[in-house]
């Protein structure tokens, strides 16, 4: 996939592109132009965090940013509804700095299938471009984020190409489009959606969201994994009994349950973000830190991955919905209760996988993937279960149990690096116990954090695709798990087979009997 280049062409480009750690490289100036720039994402997110990468200096010098919707506002009006989302969402918000901030920002009215308000949009940008050079100019360099319902993705998409927005100028710079999951409902809608954004945009210019990648620990599992020698020749089917990737967390759906429920955790969080993280745990070296690079090795897995037996049902599968109980000290209602969910639905609102991969490294090693909404607590982090050791010298000298050696990669709320060792008891007599080496980011104080949309923004603007998804891994995935979904959808006993569990739990007993570590896995401390 990627974009033909002459092979020399492409060697070389797989090799550039360092810069020292310390030094962001200098970013083109350009225009960010966010499609429901009304709705609750731009409030609480993009634009807090567009406000942080200013406020810290790392936006371009020049740049605009344009909100776009069907809502009527004018410039003012829009900057009001940004500057009071700011006073809420963006910690430190300073006055002064906003003043300057609002002089860049616009806001231009259009209904999303009408042509003419992409020309006029096309227009504005032009003469924005022309009239900004107090802000440095944008260099008709555009960066069109679609914070809207994925239903509009298309159309949007389609009148940007047809409004001429989307070809590169020849003179004039690049536009880019940005668009968040879900990317598609299934297998069929994730390749009519590719198409619809192909119509007009080359892969190149086309960014997928997973927020997952841009967080720190998520990144970090690559260069613990390939920037140290000591983990790749344990990384394997010979060293590692399981693989267990977990992201639970206490809330409930929230004000999305009209999304959620025709989503439910398989869609919601198992087609992305976790089958990210499962690539980033399973793959192979690339041979070099470059998008493309990252992005083949992962498709290896994703091409890996063990077509699941629908014949053996629910064997390798626990579904799960909430019911009503206590989270954090505070009573919640069950999942068929919550407003907007009808009163018999059977959407699940936890999964636990056990996948294989059927390829060298990993024959035989499950891994265990799960995620539920309503759990005890928000936890996520990935455990790497090593085998026990093949014989052991104290046998008939200690009692104790000798415990296998456990690493966490801990993503929240600890961003941790925590693996877990047997020693001994500094005592007369030997004595053993667990003990553990801890590395925490943000106790290492190295470096500005970025928060995951705020890498994500950046990377967009710098046009590094390498924390985003490319086609052919959304659809290996959608090919994985399109049949359990089926599996799901068809089997009629739905209800039999979705465990009913209490919100502020760990989940539906049947999961620890799929995976029986998973409640030290989840609940083990790694502060
Ligand atoms: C989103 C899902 O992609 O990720 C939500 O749609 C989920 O349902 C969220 O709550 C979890 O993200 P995080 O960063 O809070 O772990």
């Amino acid at each position: 996939m990627g974009d033909s280049k002459d092979p020399k062409e492409l060697l070389a480009a797989d090799r550039s592109g360092t810069f020292e750690c310390s030094t962001m490289p200098k970013l083109e100036p350009c225009a960010i132009v966010i499609f429901g720039a009304t709705g609750d994402l731009t409030s609480r997110k993009l634009f807090p965090a567009l406000y942080k990468l200013y406020a810290s200096e790392d936006m371009p010098d020049g740049f605009v940013i344009m909100g776009v919707g069907r809502t009527e506002y004018g410039d003012d009006a829009f900057r009001d509804k940004m500057r009071e989302a700011l006073e809420e969402f963006a910690p430190n918000f300073d006055h002064d700095l906003w003043h300057k901030l609002a002089s860049r920002l616009y806001y231009h009215t259009l209904e999303y299938d009408e042509l003419d308000g992409y020309k006029s949009l096309e227009k504005r940008l032009q003469e924005i471009d022309k009239s900004e050079k107090a802000n440095g100019e944008t260099q008709g360099n555009r960066l069109f984020y679609l914070a809207v319902p994925p239903e509009l993705y298309t159309t949007i998409a389609n009148h940007l190409g047809d409004a001429g927005l989307a070809a590169p100028g020849q003179e004039s710079g690049w536009p880019r489009i940005v668009v968040e999951k879900p990317f598609g409902h299934d297998l069929p809608s994730a390749r009519e959606l590719d198409a619809a954004l192909h119509r007009s945009f080359s892969e190149s210019q086309i960014f997928r969201i997973d927020h997952y990648l841009a967080k720190e620990t998520v990144q970090n599992i690559l260069m613990l994994r390939f920037a140290n020698a000591i983990f790749e020749p344990l990384w394997n089917r010979n060293y590692i009994d399981y693989v267990s990737i977990i992201a639970a967390e206490s809330l409930g759906v929230g004000h999305r349950a009209g999304y959620y429920d025709t989503a439910g955790v398989l869609r919601d969080m198992f087609q992305n973000h976790m089958m990210q993280l499962l690539a980033l745990s399973a793959m192979s070296p690339p041979s070099s830190f470059h998008a493309d690079r990252v992005r083949d090795e992962k498709t290896r897995v994703y091409r890996s991955l063990r077509p699941f037996d629908v014949e053996r049902e629910f064997k390798d599968l626990v579904l799960g919905q909430y019911m009503s109980g206590t989270v954090h000290g505070e009573k919640v209602p069950a999942y068929r209760k919550e407003k907007n969910v009808p009163e018999d639905s059977n959407t699940p609102t936890f999964a636990m996988l056990r996948a294989y991969l059927d390829n060298w490294r990993w024959q035989g090693v499950p891994f265990y993937i799960t995620s539920g909404k309503r759990l005890a607590d928000k936890v996520s982090r990935i455990v790497v279960q090593f085998k026990e050791i093949p014989h052991s010298m104290l046998r008939g000298v200690v009692e104790q149990s000798i415990e296998q050696n456990k690493l966490f990669l801990g993503i929240y709320p600890d961003e941790v690096i925590h693996m877990y060792f047997m020693a001994k008891q500094p005592a007369p007599l030997l004595c053993l116990s667990p003990v553990y080496m801890h590395y925490g980011f943000k106790e290492s104080g190295i470096g500005p954090e970025l928060e995951a949309y705020e890498k994500v923004l950046l990377d967009c603007i710098m046009g590094d695709q390498m924390l985003f998804w490319r086609q052919d891994g959304v659809e290996l995935t959608w090919g994985f798990l399109t049949p359990i979904l089926e599996m799901c959808d068809d089997c009629g006993t739905m209800e039999r087979h979705l465990h009913r569990y209490k919100a502020g739990s760990w989940g539906p007993n049947e999961a620890c009997e799929l995976h029986p570590g998973f409640f030290a896995d989840v609940t083990t401390s790694t502060s």
